[in-house]
C-alpha cells in the first residue's frame, strides 16, 4: 500500500477494492487493427457512430475502410450532438435498432462514445432510456445481460469514455446532466490512436485536458475504498468505489503528464510528443476514474454546463451557448480542492507537486491553496474562461446551480466529505472567480 495512513482498515468498513481491467491498444496507426478486432469479437454487421466533423477527416475513411476490409457491413449513424441530449439519443437509439446491428464502433469524443454506448444498450435490452438512468432522475433499473461488442475509438485527449461504464447526457426537462453507470455499458476494447489529437482545435484540447487532470486529481482524492460500507453482495461494489492503490498508480502518471505537456499541447498542434502523452494521460486517468470515481467538481459541473445561458467559447461549433465539460469541470476544481484538502493534505500537496508546482516548505495548513493554486494556474496558461463569472454567471444564479448539483449523489457521496447544500453554496461562491 502506498499510503498505509489513508488505507487503514477499520473494522466493517471494506477492506477490499475491485480492478475493472479494459482491453487497451494504443499506439500510432492502432485505427486499422478496428477491422479486425471487431471481426474478432464476432461482429458481423457493424454500426458505426461518429459526428459530422469527424465524417469528414481521414480518421474515419480509416475506420470505415478497415472494417470493410475485414470483411465487415457497416451502417453510419454520423449525427451525434455535441452534448447529447435525450432528444438526441433517441434518434441514436432508433438508428442502432433499425441497423439490426451485431457490434458497435465509435469514433469520436465523449459525446460520441456515449451515445454509442446507450443506442447498444437500448438496441440490445430495449426498454424506455430512463428506466436505466441513474436515479433519483432515472429508476436505475439493472441491466439484464451483456451488451453486443463495442469497440470504442476515441479521438479528444479527454473524457476517458472508452475506458469506463458510463455515458453522460442532458435531460431537458429536468436542466440537468445525467447518465447510466453500469460495469456493462464498458466498451469491449478501446483503440486509441494519438494521430486522431493532431485535428484537435487548442480550445478543444485544453478543455479535454483539464477533463482529465480532474479526473486524475478527483479519483485521487475521493473518499477512500477503505472508508465504505463493504457492498452485500459483493458483487455490487460500485464502479465509484473510492480512491484505491490500482487508481492511484493511473492518477500520479496522468498528472505528472498534464503538467509536463498540457500547455505545450494547447499551444503548438504540431507537438506530436505532448499530443500524444496527453492522449496516453487521458487513457490512465479514464482507467483510473472508472475504477475510484470523480467527485464535487464533476457535481458542480453537471449545473454549471445543464444552466448555461449565451458563453460560446471560442474553437466550437457556435450554433449553440455550451460550456465544454473540461470547462465546467475545472470551473469549480480550485474551490474544491481548497476545501478538501484538510482530508488528506499529504495527499493534495503530492498532487501539486506532480503537477509541477514547488511546494517545498508547504505544510498540511498549506495544501489546500497549493493545490488550487496548481490548478488555476494550468487554467489560466490555457485560457480557461475565469470561473464562472467568466462563462456568465452571477452570484444571484447559485442557488439554481446548487440545486442542479444537488442531487448528484453517485459523485457527491464520492467526495472526501460530506457534501451539503450549504457546502456547495459556498464551493460556487468560491468560484466565481478562480483568480
Ligand atoms: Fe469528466
Amino acid at each position: 500500500m502506498p499510503c498505509p495512513h489513508l488505507y487503514a482498515l477499520e473494522a466493517g468498513l471494506e477492506h477490499a477494492f475491485t480492478v475493472d481491467a479494459s482491453r487497451v491498444t494504443f499506439g500510432r496507426g492502432a485505427l486499422g487493427e478496428v477491422g479486425e478486432r471487431v471481426r474478432a469479437l464476432g461482429g458481423r454487421r457493424v454500426a458505426l457512430f461518429t459526428d459530422p466533423r469527424l465524417r469528414a477527416l481521414p480518421w474515419f475513411a480509416e475506420v470505415d475502410a478497415a472494417l470493410r476490409a475485414a470483411g465487415l457491413d457497416v451502417a453510419v449513424f454520423d449525427a451525434v450532438a455535441i452534448e447529447p441530449t435525450d432528444a438526441s439519443l433517441d434518434a441514436a437509439i432508433r438508428f442502432a435498432r433499425d441497423a439490426r446491428a451485431d457490434a458497435y464502433v465509435s469514433l469520436g469524443g465523449g459525446s460520441v462514445i456515449d451515445t454509442c454506448k446507450i443506442a447498444n444498450l437500448v438496441a440490445t435490452h430495449p426498454a424506455p432510456l430512463l428506466d436505466y438512468v441513474n436515479a433519483p432522475l432515472g429508476r436505475a433499473v439493472a441491466v439484464p445481460g451483456p451488451l453486443a461488442p463495442h469497440v470504442a475509438c476515441p479521438t479528444t485527449s479527454g473524457t476517458g469514455s472508452e475506458v469506463t461504464g458510463i455515458a453522460i447526457f442532458d435531460l431537458l426537462d429536468a436542466h440537468a446532466k445525467t447518465g447510466i453507470a453500469t460495469p456493462r455499458l464498458r466498451p469491449s476494447e478501446a483503440v486509441v490512436d494519438p494521430r486522431c489529437t493532431a485535428t484537435l482545435p487548442p480550445a478543444v484540447v485544453a478543455a479535454s485536458g483539464l477533463d482529465v487532470l480532474c479526473h486524475a486529481l478527483e479519483s485521487y482524492t475521493a473518499r477512500p475504498f477503505t472508508r465504505r460500507a463493504p457492498p452485500a453482495p459483493p458483487t455490487a461494489r460500485p464502479m465509484s468505489q473510492g480512491a484505491n492503490p490500482w487508481s492511484d498508480l493511473g492518477c500520479r502518471e496522468a498528472l505528472r503528464l498534464i503538467g509536463a505537456y498540457l500547455v505545450r499541447g494547447v499551444r503548438d498542434p504540431d507537438d506530436a510528443e505532448a499530443r500524444e502523452q496527453l492522449m496516453w494521460a487521458a487513457t490512465l486517468a479514464g482507467i483510473a476514474f472508472g475504477n475510484a470515481g470523480v467527485h464535487a467538481p464533476h457535481a458542480m459541473a453537471y449545473a454549471i454546463a445543464g444552466r448555461v445561458r449565451d458563453y460560446r467559447p471560442p474553437g466550437y461549433p457556435d450554433d449553440a451557448p455550451l460550456v465544454p465539460h473540461g470547462f465546467a469541470v475545472a470551473l469549480g476544481a480550485p474551490a474544491c480542492f481548497r476545501a478538501f484538502a484538510a482530508t488528506a493534505p499529504a495527499r493534495h500537496l503530492e498532487a501539486a507537486a506532480l503537477l509541477g508546482a514547488d511546494v517545498s516548505g508547504a505544510t498540511d495548513a498549506d495544501a489546500g491553496e497549493r493545490l488550487a493554486a496548481a490548478v488555476a494556474a494550468l487554467m489560466r496558461a490555457v485560457d480557461t474562461p475565469n470561473g464562472l463569472t467568466g462563462v456568465g454567471y452571477v452570484a444571484g444564479d447559485i442557488p439554481a446551480l446548487v440545486a442542479g448539483a444537488a442531487p448528484q449523489r453517485r459523485l457527491l457521496d464520492n467526495a472526501p466529505l460530506a457534501v451539503t447544500p450549504p457546502l456547495l453554496d459556498a464551493l460556487f461562491h468560491d468560484a466565481l472567480t478562480c483568480w
